[in-house]
């Protein structure tokens, strides 16, 4: 599918975007471990997600679905079933880590396959700290890819002190530390997002967190968990660049996550003159909740570190966009982990973003952008199927001269399917 944007003189509303992705398949997968029925209210139904509870249906986990309202009747884990085929995880990361995670102690033989960009996905962070701790897998070139198969068994934990800020990693180290015969604990280079260890707590396990460290203590039973999904902060990172470059706009977006592990593009942005307020402030299901009211500003430029790229790691593609337009010289550096995402994100964004006649520098680990604030170029731009790129595109297409078409549009559907529809919205 193509997609024409044409450019705009104001975005004006009052919307609401789509459930967060990590928190949603945590919500499935977590649901999956405890014995009973779980209540998950607006699960984000899109194609990552939907690929997560298909896993967990064949492992014997029955889900009744309402709309985007969820019960989810789990056997337990140690009720789990072996599946009989093998579990196809899409195009989603976190969905075949974490299941690896999870599978990695059950005492039976699965394998986890994907599409062609997961397919291409590193996967040995996840299978040497597994298979250290006991679990049989394996994977393509010297189990370093997908598909994976697993035998699974008995686990030990450790003490795993990870190169890269990774919650994917984190959170398949939980799951399997979770059904191991000893502690686990995990320190991380950098805080990556928490929704895990919040989750895991809520639902009793013995998790302590201090500083960058995570202990987890096996053997606590989990209770069934009763959830509520906030919006996802890393698709309303669209909406708030979007609001911020088109002059004369003003957004609200209600109930966003703000999890403090994830707000690095607000803080961002606002340090490059953008003109965000923080209403109604609460807490749902253990996740901090907020409207976000956005005004249009001019932008200056603003160089990010390693250290803040953990917070901000999937809204890199679209900060690349606010920074095409800033006045100044912008750097990104340090965020070498955008290269083994669903595509490689530096690349393409600033293949594209140089197609709409952005001055875009690649750099191993990040880009440098001479911003300018007279706006871009239309083109012909791809999202390389890749559900980011392309809403970072249709945001720069705000801002081009003319009308912009993005091809392979369609990408959009695996964290954001109302994009397009929510667009067509705040420009009428
Ligand atoms: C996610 C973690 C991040 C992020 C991804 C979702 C999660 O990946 O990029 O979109 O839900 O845990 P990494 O763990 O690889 O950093």
């Amino acid at each position: 599918m193509q997609e024409k944007i044409n450019p705009v003189k104001a975005l004006r509303g009052d919307i609401e975007v789509s459930a967060d992705k990590s928190i949603s398949h945590r919500s499935a997968i977590f649901a999956a471990l405890a014995q009973g029925e779980s209540r998950i209210k607006n699960y984000l139904l899109a194609e990552d997600t939907l690929s997560t509870c298909h896993c967990i249906e064949q492992l014997g986990v029955k889900i009744v679905q309402d709309k985007n309202n969820f019960i989810i009747n789990s056997p337990g884990i140690e009720g789990l079933i072996e599946p009989a085929a093998v579990l196809d995880c899409g195009n989603s990361g976190t969905t075949m880590r974490l299941m690896s995670g999870l599978l990695a102690g059950r005492p039976f033989y699965s394998v986890l396959s994907g599409d062609e960009s997961l397919s291409n996905r590193p996967m040995r962070r996840i299978v040497e700290p597994l298979s250290s701790m006991g679990a049989h897998i394996w994977g393509r070139e010297n189990n370093s890819k997908p598909p994976l198969a697993i035998q699974g068994s008995k686990l030990q934990g450790g003490m795993f002190n990870m190169s890269v800020a990774s919650a994917q990693v984190k959170s398949a180290l939980l799951l399997a530390g979770l059904q191991a015969d000893n502690s686990t604990v995990i320190i991380e280079p950098h805080r990556s997002r928490d929704h895990s260890e919040r989750m895991l707590q809520a639902m009793g396990a013995d998790l302590s967190i201090e500083d960058n460290k995570i202990t987890l203590s096996p053997g606590k039973p989990l209770s069934v968990c009763d959830w509520t999904i906030p919006g996802d902060i890393s698709s309303a990172a669209f909406f708030l660049v979007a609001a911020t470059i088109v002059p004369n706009s003003e957004l609200r977006i209600r109930q966003v996550g703000i999890n403090p592990t994830r707000t690095g593009i607000i803080q961002v942005l606002m340090k490059m003159g953008a003109n965000i307020k923080i209403e109604n402030s609460t807490i749902i299901a253990g996740e901090p909740v907020a409207d976000l009211i956005i005004k249009s500003a001019p932008l200056k430029a603003i160089t990010v570190n390693k250290e803040m790229i953990p917070e901000m790691i999937d809204e890199i593609p679209v900060l690349a966009v606010a920074m095409a337009v800033a006045k100044g010289e912008s750097i990104v550096q340090g965020a070498n982990e955008l290269r083994v995402k669903e595509t490689d994100r530096i690349k393409a964004i600033s293949t594209e973003l140089r197609k709409m006649g952005v001055d875009i520098t690649e750099l191993e680990d990040g880009f440098v952008v001479k911003g300018n604030p007279e706006g871009l170029k239309s083109a012909q731009v791809f999202s390389y199927g890749d559900h980011r790129i392309a809403m970072s595109l249709a945001i720069a297409a705000l801002v081009a001269d003319k009308t912009t078409e993005i091809l392979s549009s369609e990408a959009v559907n695996i964290s954001f399917p109302e994009f397009w529809c929510i667009m067509e919205r705040i420009i009428a």
